[in-house]
């Protein structure tokens, strides 16, 4: 049985029902009803109004029809849990007072069987959980000043236009939990004051456009566990003083924003438990009174993204919680909400929370974090820093640290501004979409990828092929939304295959692979071996580097490249580094000048293509390494964040996985607890000179391939500022 209490709660939100007054009860002297007890009672009519009233309680007793005697003053009367199918008019014969009726619970299955020629101080009849099936037209007659009707929990699969007839004074109808497939509108044209209507848990699926324009008074929608895939945008319409609107429980799978800008009044959203995954720019915009918003137990829901609520001036509460796969906040997703107080955000999949997200809340009193696997570096430094803003946070002694592994289960409060790093690597939520997804041909696939760091990372797709695709821009049948979504129109065979999404910035980098499969062909990771023409090649060689080119012509996601020379006594450690996926060159630095190396490209176990270099004599000046302090310091905290990646090795470069998947690196070291300045890596030697080159790796060519590329500019701008020494000599591209 549904919970009916959850929607009342809602309702009661603004009907304002005192319910904390609690009064008890008093003794009502009168000859009671055998077995039935008589009281005065407190009461409350629809509007709130308080009454003592004097009522008869004859709930639970067998009853097939009502006592006989009933007191003249009845005010209350309660057969609740009986057996009684009919009543007649002559049974409540003298009870000039009676208000409230309560038959829920019989075994009425006509309302034909309800004779009733004129209860006319009747205010509220509950009928719920019966056996009703139909309503004829004017099924309640005689009952012009009923208020409240409650026909919920019962079978009611057909309800004739004209059923409601004579109910002009009617201000709450609950029909939820029956077996309506439909929703008419002619129902409402009797019910011109109604304020709330539920009707949620009806096989519903569909609601017509102008479904409830007879409802201009309607206050409170409930619209909650129906089969809801999509609202049209003129589906809500007419509903000019609606405040509170639930579509609790149904399945819909975007913002249903274009019906809700017909609902100028709305205070109270809940879109909780709907298969939305994600929020979009524009979702909740210009709801000027909006007050309440909540966004919980969605299953689906991987990411608020950029804008997605804007400019919702009385928006105070909002709630986005419970949601298992949620792992992504844009850091300016809430833009001009000016009175917003109070952000739950607990039991999701957040890393991290921006502190631009927390900046652009001027109002922001309180936060719930706690249960989100909070990674404790500089996306959550905010917390800790004495300037900031006090915002209360809910539950401080279960908001934890899960990473990095020094910090991990203290409380996020409790570490030190200091502790934190103030720069931090990407880090794609596991969540965000699976290692494994099966498609069937024709078919559209988004795959969300996100990743939160500092500074703001970019984003990359690598399909099957090698071919990689930057965000805003699309080739064939691939298109890569602005915030890391890839998509595939019209999905064939050719398409199947392994996929990575590649999140960096200048600290380093974090990839995550699927597999997908259309129609049950499987392509996975190919093996392809070095074949003529497609090797290693030396684009360039100076003093102290070289630029080294390969084709991609699929993805390989764990590809390495390592260096060994054969001439100088003082290096001869053999340096690796790991390659990203969709990567097509690289610049070897650091190289000792007239100097032979030997330098293999390694894609897989048995797919190594190796090259013979010398770089060039060193000219008639002796050049020092440009090392200026600043240039240090940058560069060890590379070397520390980037030390965690090839120390447990794994597919990323943060420190979020544990155990190698790469079996060829598998040292081990650990992390020192602070970075302050220079770090020292409790690493071998010829490590820390790999991460250099990791560190560069970053810079590496692009793939120019015949894509739409309007590339995100502010993540363009940002590498282009942090590096002045832009890659020259791109090898050729090949797609
Ligand atoms: C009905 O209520 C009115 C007003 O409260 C009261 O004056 C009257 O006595 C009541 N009638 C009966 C039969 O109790
Ligand atoms: C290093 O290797 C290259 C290529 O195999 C060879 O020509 C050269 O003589 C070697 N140098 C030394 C010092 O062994
Ligand atoms: C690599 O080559 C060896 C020896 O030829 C072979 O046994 C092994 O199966 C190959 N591995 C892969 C992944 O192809
Ligand atoms: C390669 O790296 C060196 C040393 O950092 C740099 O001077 C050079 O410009 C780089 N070359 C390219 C093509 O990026």
């Amino acid at each position: 049985m549904r919970k009916d209490t959850m929607f009342l709660v809602q309702t009661h939100l603004f009907l304002g029902v005192a319910s904390a007054l609690v009064i008890h009860s008093m003794p009502w002297k009168v000859a009671c009803p055998h077995q039935c007890i008589c009281q005065i009672k407190p009461w409350y009519s629809p509007q709130s109004v308080y009454r003592e009233a004097p009522t008869v309680d004859c709930n639970d007793l067998l009853l097939t029809q009502l006592p006989s005697s009933l007191p003249p003053e009845t005010h209350t009367l309660r057969l609740q849990s009986n057996l009684i199918s009919a009543l007649d008019q002559s049974e409540l014969q003298g009870l000039a007072n009676l208000t409230e009726l309560d038959l829920s619970q019989n075994s009425f299955s006509n309302t034909r069987h309800l004779r009733i020629s004129s209860i006319p101080v009747l205010l509220s009849l509950h009928m719920e959980e019966n056996q009703l099936h139909h309503l004829p037209d004017s099924a309640f007659t005689g009952l012009p000043g009923l208020q409240e009707l409650y026909l919920n929990h019962n079978r009611l699969k057909n309800i004739s236009p004209g059923a409601f007839k004579g109910l002009e004074n009617l201000l709450r109808l609950h029909l939820n939990s029956n077996r309506l497939v439909g929703i008419d509108r002619r129902w409402f044209h009797a019910l011109p004051r109604l304020e709330v209507l539920m009707i949620g848990g009806n096989p519903v699926d569909v609601i017509q456009d102008l479904n409830f324009k007879p409802l201009g008074s309607l206050r409170s929608l409930v619209l909650a566990g129906m089969g809801l895939r999509e609202l049209s945008e003129r589906a809500l319409e007419g509903l000019h003083s609606l405040e509170s609107i639930s579509f609790y429980d149904n399945h819909l799978t975007t913002v249903p924003k274009e019906a809700l800008q017909k609902l100028p009044g709305l205070k109270f959203l809940d879109l909780n438990k709907n298969p939305i995954q994600l929020v979009r720019q524009g979702d909740f915009r210009n709801m000027m009174h909006l007050k309440e918003l909540g966004l919980n137990n969605m299953e689906e829901l991987v990411s608020i993204e950029h804008s997605a609520m804007e400019n919702l001036p009385e928006l105070t509460k909002l709630e986005i919680t419970n949601n298992p796969r949620l792992s992504y906040i844009h850091p300016q997703a809430f833009q001009h909400l000016s009175s917003m107080e109070s952000l739950m955000l607990n039991s999701n999949a957040l890393s991290a929370l921006h502190r631009e997200t927390i900046h652009s809340l001027p109002s922001l009193q309180e936060i719930s974090l706690h249960t989100n696997p909070i990674r404790c570096d500089c996306l959550i430094r905010w917390v800790g820093a004495e300037a900031e803003k006090p915002v209360r946070f809910i539950e401080p002694q279960s908001t934890f640290c899960s990473e990095p592994p020094e910090l991990k289960a203290r409380k996020v409060k409790e570490v030190s501004f200091r502790e934190m790093a103030d720069s931090c690597l990407p880090l794609i939520a596991p969540g965000t979409f699976p290692p494994f997804k099966q498609v069937r041909q024709g078919e559209h696939l988004a795959l969300h990828c996100r990743a939160l760091a500092e500074p703001e990372p970019s984003i990359y797709w690598v399909t099957p092929k090698g071919l990689r695709l930057s965000t805003s821009s699309s080739y064939g049948p691939y298109q890569v939304l602005t915030e890391g979504t890839l998509e595939i129109f019209g999905i064939t065979a050719e398409e199947a295959g392994f996929y990575t999404c590649v999140a960096q910035n200048l600290v380093g980098a974090d990839t995550q692979s699927v597999t997908v499969q259309v129609d049950g062909v499987d392509k996975g990771q190919v093996s392809s071996t070095w074949q003529g023409k497609d090797k290693l090649e030396v684009k360039d060689v100076r003093e102290r580097y070289a630029i080294l080119a390969w084709p991609a012509n699929y993805n390989v996601p764990s590809a390495r490249l390592s260096w060994l020379t054969n001439e100088s006594l003082a290096d001869h450690h053999k340096h690796s580094a790991r390659i990203l996926a969709g990567t097509q060159g690289f610049n070897l630095t650091r190289l000792q000048p007239g100097t032979h190396y030997r330098v293999c490209l390694h894609l897989g176990p048995n797919d190594t293509s190796c090259v013979h270099l010398r770089t060039k004599e060193i000219a008639v000046t002796v050049a020092t390494p440009d090392l200026t302090p600043a240039v240090l310091l940058a560069a060890s905290a590379l070397l520390f964040l980037l030390a965690a990646k090839a120390c447990q090795g794994g597919t990323s470069l943060g420190w979020k996985r544990q155990g190698g998947e790469d079996p060829l690196k598998p040292q081990a070291c650990s992390l020192p607890a602070e970075v302050k300045g220079h770090v020292a890596l409790v690493c071998p030697q010829q490590q820390q000179q790999s991460q250099m080159h990791q560190a560069q790796m970053q810079q590496q060519t692009e793939t120019q391939c015949p894509t739409k590329e309007s590339s995100d500019s502010s993540s363009t701008e940002n590498s282009d500022a942090q590096h002045p020494q832009n890659v020259q000599g791109r090898p050729a591209e090949s797609c």
